[in-house]
């Protein structure tokens, strides 16, 4: 069976002790409710990726990376590799981010390459990926999006696919306070599941976990995440926030 997902983007935000308070609180407020089935991460920048492993120790809060290098060491002045992540105990990193693709240039070809590694490496990815708000206008979302997993991931095996969980994105609704309707996330949801399970099987499609990510909020989550191939949230701004987050939390 999937997982429930709800998991947290800090982006670069939260010096070391604002880092620590955040996860300090989180864990304290998700204590008062079960979680059947539900997994919290939260994604630090790499410098509190350490401390704040430390402070989730024994909760239920997962501690991941936001991005990492697609190569093993060497000569890549400013980056972070797999064996580092995983030298602090970092399981899982996220891949693909928009932010990633539209500011630093990141290409399909390049998050294929990170993926690679991730999954060589032994960690999960979350793989992002979503269309533009153009992309949506002239009613190309569906081809976008089915360009954008053919080259990141269809060519992994299907076995690859336990370390392989998928964030839906529309890179208009990032930051912008304007939210997929919950039966756009549906649509495009459904669609992905099926992609999945045409060029694997029913059974990989179906224990894919598929994050909704694009200004989820408190006040939407519900209604978004109980649609039926909504398997959870990458929360970017109300993240940040104790009680938003824990709402967002509570909602799946
Ligand atoms: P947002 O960000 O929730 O602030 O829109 C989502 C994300 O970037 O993952």
């Amino acid at each position: 069976m999937r997982s429930k997902i709800v998991a947290g983007n800090w982006k670069m935000n939260n010096d070391a002790k604002e880092t620590k308070n955040l996860v300090k609180g989180i864990r304290k407020a998700i204590k008062r409710f079960p979680l059947a089935n539900t997994r919290v991460l939260v994604a630090p920048a790499f410098v509190n990726l350490r401390s704040a492993n430390k402070k989730a120790k024994k909760s239920n809060i997962e501690v991941v990376a936001q991005n990492m290098h697609q190569e093993n060491s060497g000569a890549f002045t400013g980056e972070i590799s797999a064996d580092m992540l995983q030298s602090i105990g970092i399981k899982t990193v996220i891949i693909g981010h928009s932010e990633r693709r539209s500011i630093f240039g990141e290409t399909d070809e390049l998050l294929a390459q990170k993926v690679n590694q991730a999954i060589e490496k032994e960690m999960e990815v979350i793989f992002c990926f979503g269309e533009q708000l153009e992309d949506r206008k002239t009613d190309n979302h569906f081809t976008i999006v089915q360009y954008q997993l053919e080259k990141g991931l269809f060519h992994l095996e299907a076995i690859a696919w336990n370390q392989i969980v998928l964030a839906y994105e529309p890179v208009w609704a990032i930051g912008t306070g304007e939210t997929a309707s919950p039966e756009q996330a549906q649509e495009m949801h459904a669609f992905i599941r099926k992609l999945v399970q045409e060029k694997y099987n029913t059974s990989v499609a179906d224990n894919t976990s598929i994050l909704y990510g694009g200004s989820v909020k408190p006040s939407n989550a519900n209604k978004i995440f109980s649609k039926e191939d909504v398997d959870g949230g990458l929360i970017g701004g109300a993240s940040l926030n104790i009680e938003d987050f824990t709402e967002i939390i509570k909602a799946i």
